[in-house]
């Protein structure tokens, strides 16, 4: 399926800049964390709420338009520019409440993001009472699930950083990583990737893939309530096996990527780069369950899901390059060549891009001298962020493209 919406293409500063931006100001506070308070915290929030935040809105609108087959709604892309502003203003102002410890400043950016995505799941819910019946219906419910999580996120974290340090601040931590990371993000890349992971390696789809992601809605849903429940509750043990079934229902739903993959193994960036993102958040929430089974001390969980927080970043950040370099090309549209121009930017270097990350993540990761360490994290970004100006590169190429189909034409 060729995920395109007309009325979507060429330029739009407020679908488009803002991830760039985050990307980059991230980028800014990795080079400088040493000297910043709450680095950690700021990176992870300027990747996840920030730059991934944008990209699943701006997507999951996208993405319901193309397998709904619904066109632009009166007033469409201006209230799609409306929620978009809003919801980089709720981002700012957390990024800049919770650091600085000004908690109205972050209640009132909670409160705003959970406003923006609250007007995103209520118009994507009237454009599914509108639509026809359609194949993939099915991905809108999955962005449903997701919205709902995120108001739910975003009223855990604006709690969060309210409350002092112990046990419930720990019980509380983990609720709202997971509504988040398992809901918000979870939810809208499984939805997703039924008919996005077959697109980009330009095969065709498992025809069993569609009812195999319907049927597993419901265990995704029960299991992140199970495993938010159980945080909430203080029971680790009941956090622990709400995580696990949801890795039940990762396996249950990855079934539907297999053949496509097994038909045409990756040969670009994007499926390559979504691909090994997708092995990165396998292991960060199996890495979750695991620290849940084994502790139930809340007030040391906080540095136990410090290395597999770190595991999901990498894994999203590459998650997000890599459907982003695919994408952003597709929708700015102008014809085949024009796309292909862009893509082929995109794609310069992929397997070295993609091996030098990973590996370089791995060394991170691992218990290797310090470094070591600052050595591999330092080709990790630069590699990251060879995404910006190849991104640039690929814009500057669809332009000239599309100018030169424009002057054969006349
Ligand atoms: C309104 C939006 C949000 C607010 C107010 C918020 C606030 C917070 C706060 C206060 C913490 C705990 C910091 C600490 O005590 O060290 C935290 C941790 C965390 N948040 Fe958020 N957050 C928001 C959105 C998000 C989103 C959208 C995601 C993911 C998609 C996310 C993922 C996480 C994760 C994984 C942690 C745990 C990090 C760690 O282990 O250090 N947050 N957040």
């Amino acid at each position: 399926m060729v995920v395109q919406q007309k009325a979507a293409r060429g330029r739009w500063a407020m679908r488009d800049y803002p991830l760039v931006a985050w990307l980059l100001a991230a980028l800014c506070v990795a080079v400088v964390h040493r000297w910043l308070e709450e680095s950690d915290w700021l990176l992870l929030h300027m990747v996840l709420l920030g730059a991934l935040t944008q990209a699943i809105v701006v997507w999951s609108w996208h993405f319901a338009q193309a397998v709904l087959h619904a066109g632009d709604a009166p007033g469409g892309r201006r209230h799609q520019t409306w929620r978009l502003a809003l919801l980089n203003v709720g981002a700012v102002l957390v990024v800049v409440g919770v650091p600085t410890r000004v908690w109205v400043v972050t209640l009132v950016g909670g409160t705003v993001v959970a406003t923006a995505t609250t007007w995103h799941g209520w118009a994507l819910w009237r454009m599914l009472r509108r639509s026809l019946p359609a194949r993939f219906r099915v991905s809108v419910h999955y962005y449903l699930g997701s919205a709902a999580s995120l108001v739910l996120g975003a009223g855990l974290g604006t709690w969060l950083a309210y409350l002092p340090d112990g046990p419930l601040h720990g019980r509380v931590l983990v609720a709202h990583a997971l509504t988040n990371v398992l809901g918000w993000v979870g939810l809208t890349l499984t939805g997703t990737l039924l008919t996005l992971w077959p697109t980009m390696l330009r095969t065709r789809m498992d025809d069993r893939a569609e009812p195999w992601t319907r049927r597993v809605l419901p265990i995704f849903g029960a299991a992140i309530l199970v495993a938010v429940a159980g945080a909430l509750l203080g029971w680790s043990w009941l956090a622990a096996t709400g995580v696990a079934c949801y890795l039940v229902g990762l396996a249950l739903f990855g079934r539907g990527l297999w053949a496509p993959v097994r038909r045409r193994p990756p040969s670009e960036f994007a499926p390559a780069s979504v691909g090994a993102g997708l092995v990165w958040l396998t292991v960060a929430v199996a890495w979750v369950a695991w620290d849940l089974a084994r502790s139930s001390d809340w007030s040391l969980i906080h540095e136990e899901l410090l290395s597999p927080a770190a595991a999901l970043t990498i894994g999203l950040l590459q998650v997000l390059l890599g459907a982003s370099s695919y994408l952003l090309p597709s929708v700015l549209g102008g014809g085949p060549s024009v796309v292909r121009a862009g893509q082929a930017w995109l794609n310069r270097w992929w397997l070295a891009r993609v091996a030098v990350l990973n590996l370089t993540a791995v060394l991170w990761l691992a218990p290797t001298p310090w470094p070591v360490k600052v050595v591999a994290a330092s080709c990790g970004l630069v590699t990251a962020a060879l995404f910006v100006p190849l991104m640039a590169g690929g814009l500057r190429a669809s332009l000239r493209a599309r100018a030169e189909v424009e002057a054969t034409r006349t």
